[in-house]
């Protein structure tokens, strides 16, 4: 199976201009490329960009109703977007998002027929105090609760301490826990996630057995971003 490279924009950038320019820049780049690319930009562009896979960053856990301010799962599939991501560390900090709204995050998007990229991955202190792989469970056991493993599923194991510090995780501690969750999700493509740049991604894609990338920051910069998609040659 191809890898599948993932981009998170966050809320970036600014502009509709520089969002196409963006998008332009590593379409072209990407094309004829050894994985499966997916652009997840700010929800606003996402019926603007055409010619790549899109995902959302978020979704709510409800289909439909008054929810000012929200985007249903529905809205986004309707739009011909295949992802979404649900669990993110900064939705689960900056948002209170609980393991049980994660869960019915899930839930809805699959039934709407989006594909799902599950975050999950433990804090500093979680690791330091030698928790991981009871967090890592834990988020498994209650976001994927009552959920059928599927194509549809796609995990993401992103060490909240090695999301956008530069400090990612090393390809022995990534095949640890890569494995660990394969344990426990069967038949899920399994991503690294975290600090991901152009002189790392070849080491995930090889030596930590992970079947693809979630990319924040590095997938703003077209060069960058196309030197990891390529890594998965
Ligand atoms: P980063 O973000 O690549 O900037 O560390 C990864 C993510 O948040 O998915």
């Amino acid at each position: 199976m191809k890898k599948l490279i993932v981009g998170n924009w966050k809320m970036n950038p600014v502009t509709l201009a520089e969002a196409n320019a963006i998008f332009d820049a590593i379409k072209s780049g990407a094309s004829g490329s050894p994985a499966d690319v997916v652009i997840c930009p700010p929800a606003i562009f996402l019926p603007v960009l055409k010619g790549m896979s899109l995902g959302a960053q978020n979704i709510h856990s409800e289909e439909r109703g008054a929810f000012t301010g929200e985007l249903s799962a529905g809205m986004v599939k309707d739009l011909g977007v295949v992802y979404v991501i649900v669990g993110h560390s900064e939705r689960r900090t900056l948002f209170g998002e609980t393991d049980e709204l994660v869960n019915k995050k899930v839930k809805t998007a699959l039934g709407a027929g989006l594909k799902v990229i599950f975050c999950i991955g433990e804090t500093a202190e979680e690791r330091d105090a030698g928790q991981k792989q009871e967090v890592l469970k834990r988020q498994i056991a209650k976001g994927l609760a009552g959920v059928g493993y599927s194509d549809s599923l796609v995990v993401a194991y992103e060490p909240v301490w090695a999301i956008g510090t530069g400090n990612n995780c090393g390809v022995e501690e990534t095949k640890e826990s890569i494995d660990f969750i394969r344990t426990r999700v069967k038949d899920a493509r399994v991503l690294y996630g975290g600090s991901v740049r152009g002189d790392n991604a070849k080491e995930y894609l090889g030596d930590a057995g992970t079947d693809g990338l979630l990319v924040g920051g590095a997938s703003l910069k077209p060069e960058e971003f196309i030197t990891i998609i390529n890594s998965a040659n």
